[in-house]
């Protein structure tokens, strides 16, 4: 694997490849990530994947310098899903001169759920990703659904821009009790750990009521809310709303069997904790 940190560098390395898949990261790989490699080695070759510790994404009391930074170990494990270029740039590399042109994610999609209680978060997302889709150029580029709102804003902005890459979607990766994959699991304590998976039941619960009839959506809402906050979660939202645009389901979506998801975002100690689940 060829390991390269300059823009210049990374475009005469990947120049003339017709079917670059790229997944983009932010590092402390885990299990989770390496099945986004492997979906993206199903849709392309070569795979490349980018660690880039993004600060335009992170707002001014959230862990950046604390946001774990494991480089040798992703390096080897990247190494045995076969990648065939990590860009790794520094911020120099990736921010020569102050980023001063950023990407505005409409509020009606950028400015919810997670931007909501994340205000500039999207702003850095997308700014980012669309500077990593410039520097790689990939026909393919791979996005979790356990960010659900990322990879839905992030589809829509290539398709907006008419960036010419094929946004694919790949499933959560679980752990067996259900907790959904995440750098930010390592700051849970082993008793957190073994609440943590709550957060997935709870989700299922309200999909599991949905499916039975049960239609009133803010009812369960609020029930999902009160249960999580009973065993000691600080939820910010537990929201049901339809796939195609996270909008709320007018009463019509919900007889006619519009497609929803259920999102979550809920604190447990120090940790903030996202997930969702598609009913
Ligand atoms: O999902 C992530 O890890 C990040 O938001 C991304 C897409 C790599 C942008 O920094």
């Amino acid at each position: 694997m060829k390991i390269i940190s300059s823009i210049d560098e990374l475009r005469d390395q990947l120049r003339g490849q017709l079917r670059t898949a790229f997944v983009p990261t932010m590092g402390n790989l885990h299990e989770g990530h390496l099945s986004l490699m492997r979906l993206a080695r199903r849709h392309g070759d070569p795979v490349v994947a980018s660690i880039f510790v993004n600060r335009l994404q992170f707002g001014p009391n959230e862990d950046f310098d604390k946001y774990p930074r494991t480089f040798a170990a992703d390096v080897e494990k990247l190494e045995k899903e076969g990648v065939y270029v990590l860009f790794a740039p520094t911020e120099r590399d990736l921010y020569p001169e102050p980023q001063e042109f950023r990407v505005q994610p409409p509020s009606d999609i950028g400015g919810i759920l997670e931007g909501e209680f994340r205000p500039g978060f999207f702003t850095g997302v997308t700014t980012v990703v669309l500077k990593l889709l410039s520097c790689v150029q990939p026909q393919v580029s791979v996005f979790g659904k356990k960010d659900y709102q990322q990879l839905m804003i992030v589809r829509k902005m290539t398709r907006q821009f008419a960036i010419p890459t094929e946004i694919i979607a790949a499933e959560t990766y679980r752990a067996e009790d259900g907790l959904a994959l995440s750098s930010r699991n390592m700051y849970l304590s082993a008793e957190e750990r073994l609440e943590a998976p709550t957060l997935y039941r709870t989700l299922n619960e309200v999909a599991n009521e949905m499916r039975a009839g049960h239609l009133d959506i803010f009812e369960l809402e609020r029930r999902a809310m009160g249960r999580l906050t009973e065993r000691g979660w600080k939820p910010d939202y537990v929201s049901i709303r339809k796939r195609s645009n996270l909008q709320p389901p007018a009463a019509g979506d919900l007889v006619q069997g519009e497609p929803l998801v259920v999102l979550t975002a809920a604190k447990l100690g120090s940790t903030r904790l996202i997930d969702n689940l598609e009913i």
